[in-house]
Order: structure tokens, then sequence, then C-alpha cells
């Protein structure tokens, strides 16, 4: 690391969140990875390789099917779109057979729909999928992002010493912060780190963390990212706020493994803890029912709530219940409204009951308007002290506004 960035990083850190105007509300938008992976063979299946032509589709989609208008803006390609040697001048390169007008046309053509670029790197020396990494080329590589008109990078942790990680995720982003184009910058410097981890430095350096496991295409993935947001200390959820959030990872909604109950749970889980909701799915082909979870426009508010405060969980009922809430807009004089996720990750219907002072939702002098967002209903006016049940199906969510009067 280079004097004048050791400098600037010890300037920046360790008590300032990255303010890079960016992220201001999570991240919304579509990746390849989870559902298309590394999928190289645009002979044999040409409509879901990794390619330029896979990247305009998934373009379209969200620019004509509802999801861009709703905050859907980020169309990112994963790992396996590079070639597998930089050019001559050492600059990384894209696959030419599946990416053959090159990265930056395809970044117009992303732009042309009032869509918002975003690319897959790593810090280390190579991908996960053995590819060119950033390793060696922090400056050089961030210029190639920004004139091939990025406005987001995954950056991912494979190949490099754990040791190495907060230096270089934070030399890497000074190069970021250099440029005079605006990327987002999305980490996933503490799941590679493993622990214990310096908050402090990660949310000054990156605009999003992904602190678990890949997400998979099944239930049990989604509620093994839960049960580890459950142990999340409280000191952690301070980290989270307008320009840095943490990552629990894509949305499966849409896939293969998840009901359309689950889905209801991975989508009020994601809003609650106000996550990055980008999607990972073949939006060429998801159902109508699958389609309405993601472009449900209450839900996403509550992901999008500009005071851009983490939901903590407030209740754990035995082993699969469990309530998760946050404080929203609108305000009422001094109270907040609240956003209250009700979860049952059992195979048995259950009953969930709370109070709205239980949720944070105590001040309102004129109580509090009650709305379950999947279905719509009116709940009525409650006050602070009020019960308030939820009957969950097995492994499905319920998630409400307590808008303060
Ligand atoms: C890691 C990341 C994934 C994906 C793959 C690509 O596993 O965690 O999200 O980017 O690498 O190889």
């Amino acid at each position: 690391m280079s004097l004048s960035v050791s400098l600037l990083v010890a300037l920046l850190g360790p008590c300032l969140a990255l303010d890079n105007g960016l992220a201001r509300t999570p991240p919304m938008g579509w990746l390849t990875w989870e559902r298309f992976r590394c999928n190289m063979d645009c002979v044999n299946d040409p409509d879901n390789c990794i390619s330029e032509n896979l990247m305009k589709a998934m373009a379209d989609r969200l620019a004509e099917d509802g999801y861009a208008e709703l905050g859907y803006k980020y169309v990112i390609v994963d790992d396996c779109w590079l070639n597998s040697t930089r050019d001559a001048e050492g600059r990384l390169q894209p696959d030419k057979d599946r990416f053959p007008g090159g990265m930056a046309a395809l970044g117009d053509y992303i732009h042309g729909r009032g869509l918002l670029y975003g690319i897959y790197e790593d810090i280390g020396s190579e991908t996960c999928a053995g590819y060119p990494g950033l390793q060696g080329h922090f400056q050089l590589d961030a210029q190639t992002f920004a004139e091939w008109g990025a406005d987001y990078l995954k950056i991912d942790g494979c190949n490099e010493r754990r040791a190495d990680l907060p230096e270089d995720h934070a030399a890497f982003g000074a190069e970021l912060a250099a440029l005079e184009r605006p990327i987002v910058y999305s980490c996933e410097w503490p799941f590679y780190e493993l622990g214990p981890h310096n908050y402090t430095a990660i949310a000054a350096t990156c605009n999003l963390w992904r602190n678990t496991h890949d997400v998979q295409d099944h239930w049990e993935s989604v509620v093994s990212i839960a049960r580890l947001y459950s142990l999340l200390e409280a000191e952690q959820f301070q980290f989270a706020g307008p320009g840095g959030w943490f990552d629990p990872d894509m949305l499966i909604i849409g896939d293969f493994g998840l009901t359309l109950a689950q889905s209801r749970v991975q989508m009020a889980l994601w809003a609650i803890w106000a996550a990055p909701l980008i999607m990972s799915n073949d939006l060429r082909a998801i159902s109508a029912e699958a389609a309405a979870i993601l472009q449900n426009a209450d839900v996403i508010a509550v992901d999008q709530d500009e005071l851009g405060v983490m939901g903590r969980l407030k209740v754990q009922q035995g082993d699969d219940a469990q309530l998760w809430a946050r404080p929203v807009l609108p305000r009422a004089g001094d109270a907040t409204s609240c956003a209250v996720a009700a979860v049952n990750y059992g195979d048995s219907a259950t009953e969930l009951s709370f109070t709205p002072a239980l949720a944070g939702c105590a001040e309102a002098a004129g109580g509090y308007r009650v709305r379950e967002l999947y279905s719509g209903a009116d709940g009525g006016l409650v006050q602070p002290g009020d019960t308030i049940t939820a009957s969950l199906p097995p492994t499905d969510a319920l998630i409400y506004t307590l808008t303060a009067q």
C-alpha cells in the first residue's frame, strides 16, 4: 500500500461511515450468480450462459416488467465474465466470445434502459472461479471499471490472505474514492475474515458487506442465514444505515427452491433488515405470484425506509417463531412508526402475539394504524399496549406497518 493511500486510510478510519453519497438506501437490482452460476456454455445453452446477451435480456425485463420503477436498478454480472488473462497493457478484459461488444458497450446498453451497471471482481489474486483478480492492479482496475461505466462493484475475497483483507479493501476503496465516477462498493470482507470483525473499519470502507455464506436455492439456506442474523450482537446493528448495509446475499424468490410462503419469509426478513434487494432469478420465466412478492411496493418501502435503521430481533418464541421490528417513517410528532415481521420457520402453524410497545412503538399520542403488507388487510387502530396476534401458517411470514397517528 502506498504512503498516500495509508495516510488516507488512517484519516478516514476508524470513526466515519463511508460517505460517497451512494447507497443511501439499500441497493436493489439483479445479479447473475445464484441462478446462472458460471455457466459458460453458450453453444449448448445460449440463453442461460454468462454473456452480454443474458445481461441485456435481464436489463430488458427489469425495465419493461415494472421492477425498475420500484427501485430494482442495478444489473450486475458476477464471476466468469472475465478472460483468463489480462490484455497486453495489463488491463482486465471480458471473454470475447460471450461479451463480443465489450464491457463499455454493455454498460451503455444498461444505462440506455435507465438502469445501473454492476461488475464482479475479487480483491485477491484470482476470483473464486479462477479468473484474474485485482491484486497488484488496484488503480488500473478502478480506472478501467470507471471507463466502462460501472456504477457498482461486487468485490469478492477468494485467494487472499485473511490478514490482508482490511488493508487491501481500504486501498482499493481509496482508488474508487479517487475516481470521478461514483461507484457503490460491495464487499465480502467479513465473510472471508470469519471473525472477529472490525465493523468500524468495514463500514468506513464499504457500502455493503456480506457477512454470511452464499445463499443457495433452498429453504434451509434462507433459514441458516436468518439464524446467523439472529446472533448478531446489539452493538453491530448500529453500523447499518444510509451509506452502509449488512448484505445477507441474493433474493432467490422466483427460483426453484422456495414455496411462495417461504418467499414471503425471505422478502420480509430482507426488508426488516434493511438489506440490499438483489434478485438472482430468471425474470424471463418467473411466476406472477413470485413477481408479486418481489414487487410488493409496501414491503419494498419498509426496506427502503429513509431512516435506514436495521431491524432487531424482539421475540424468539421456541425455536421457530420470531418477531423482528424496526422504526420507520412517517413520524407523528416525535413518534416514529414501526415495521414488524412475524416469521415462522417451523412445519406447524403457530401464533405470535405482540404489542406495538414491544416492537418499539410506544410514543404516538393517537395510537398506531396497523396494516399487514402481503394481504393489505387493515388491522385497525391500536394503542401501544394492545395485543396484535399474527397467525402464521408453516414456513410463512407476515409483515406489518404500525403507522404513528
Ligand atoms: C463466492 C461469492 C459468491 C459468488 C462466487 C463467484 O462464492 O460468495 O457470491 O460471487 O464467489 O465465484
